[in-house]
């Protein structure tokens, strides 16, 4: 597809993106999960059966995002944005901060992110980058007790899933970046985007769960395909 007839591009990504910065991915072989079973830290059942216990697995993952940079990935997607105003939604599953500290703006994270706090006495998101361990009041309403993390747990509604399927619809290129494609809805976005005629393309480690539903799957990590896949639309646009 030429470049010049490219006017919406939606960009999926997973934790593979972040892996090169340090941050664990979730079923790789030293994956987050190894520690927790999911079921005991990311899940309502979880945070109302034992809250201290999420809240420390929560804490531990928010205080790491002070010891990790972004990487040449979250760089270039950044880049492409800049270049590209108004063409490009980038969706992404994780819950770190290293899409904006890289210098893309219009992120939405759709499983919610760490530095956001949600609190249940007054129902406000609040920016948030300490422990939620000990209960801290709210400062919004001043509640204690009241702020979980503002993460979006297995059984839960990902957010603004409204928006991404008008931007699936509208879209001329599907991109996904470091997802295994193992956790729905976004392992589906790949076929949605095909079902309205997008192109689509995959770039991962390894071959993904979905790689049968792209046009094109790139394999290698993130850090070497990402720039120079941006190097390529930026030259040919
Ligand atoms: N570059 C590119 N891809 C990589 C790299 C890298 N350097 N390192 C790992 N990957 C790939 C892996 O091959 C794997 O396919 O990234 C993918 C990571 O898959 P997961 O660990 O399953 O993470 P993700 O797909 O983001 O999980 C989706 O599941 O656990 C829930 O809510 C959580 O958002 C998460 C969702
Ligand atoms: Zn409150």
């Amino acid at each position: 597809m030429h470049q010049r007839e490219i006017h919406n591009i939606v960009i999926l990504t997973g934790a593979g993106i972040s892996a090169e910065s340090g941050l664990a991915t979730f079923r790789g072989p030293d994956g987050l999960w190894e520690g927790h079973p999911v079921e005991d830290v990311a899940t309502p059942e979880a945070f109302a059966r034992d809250p201290a216990l999420v809240q420390s697995f929560y804490d531990a993952r928010r205080a790491r995002l002070k010891e990790v940079e972004p990487n040449p990935a979250h760089r270039a997607l950044a880049r492409l944005e800049a270049e590209w105003p108004g063409k490009l939604l980038l969706v992404t599953q994780n819950v770190d901060d290293l899409h904006e500290r890289g210098g893309a703006t219009g992120v939405l994270h759709m499983h919610g992110q760490l530095t956001s706090a949600w609190c249940l006495a007054c129902d406000n998101r609040i920016p948030w980058h300490e422990d939620l361990s000990g209960d801290p009041p709210c400062p919004v309403c001043g509640a204690s007790g009241g702020l979980r993390p503002d993460i979006v747990w297995f059984g839960e509604m990902p957010y603004q899933m409204e928006r991404i399927d008008a931007a699936l619809r509208e879209a001329d290129l599907f991109v996904s970046i470091g997802t295994s494609g193992a956790v729905y809805p976004a392992a589906g976005f790949v076929q949605t985007a095909r079902y309205y005629s997008a192109q689509t393309l995959e770039m991962n480690l390894e071959p993904s769960l979905g790689s049968v539903y792209f046009h094109e799957a790139r394999t290698g990590p993130a850090g070497l395909l990402v720039p120079a896949w941006v190097d390529e639309m930026l030259d040919a646009a």
